[in-house]
């Protein structure tokens, strides 16, 4: 799929947000290595830390319905462009290695091991 595909449907999925505290909606499309596409949006929650981030919905439910190889993420956010927060980086890192693609629309695509360098691999 191209980038532009999965752009799309990060936008798409952008409309599905749940975001009447902050006001910023995020829509995010992950890519698995067997050509499907999960997506996700924020979701929020009036104690703020119960919210769920666009791209961990994302993960989650690919991983819920058995997937657990992944080629890229595309994210659209409202306003100013911002890539993943820390924690989604290392929710990313738990199934992706650091080739994973990270499109942000509006920024230069980049890898994971750009954005979460020296990621933990053990924990021996
Ligand atoms: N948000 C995401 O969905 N993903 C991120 O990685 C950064 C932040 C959401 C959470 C909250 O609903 C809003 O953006 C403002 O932080
Ligand atoms: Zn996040």
């Amino acid at each position: 799929m191209k980038y532009e595909d999965l752009i799309d449907k990060a936008q798409s999925a952008r409309q599905d947000a749940y975001a009447p505290y902050s006001e910023y909606t995020v829509g995010a499309a992950l890519l698995c290595t067997d050509g499907s596409v999960y997506t996700g949006a924020n979701i929020e929650n009036i104690n703020y830390s119960n919210t769920e981030h666009a791209e961990q919905l994302a993960v989650h439910k690919a991983v819920h319905d058995g997937h657990r190889n992944f080629d890229a993420l595309a994210l659209s956010t409202s306003g100013e462009p911002t890539a993943p927060c820390g924690m989604c980086r290392q929710t990313l890192a738990e199934f992706c290695d650091d080739d994973f693609m990270i499109i942000v629309d509006g920024l230069d695509a980049v890898k994971l091991g750009e954005l979460l360098p020296n990621q933990m691999k053990s924990i021996d």
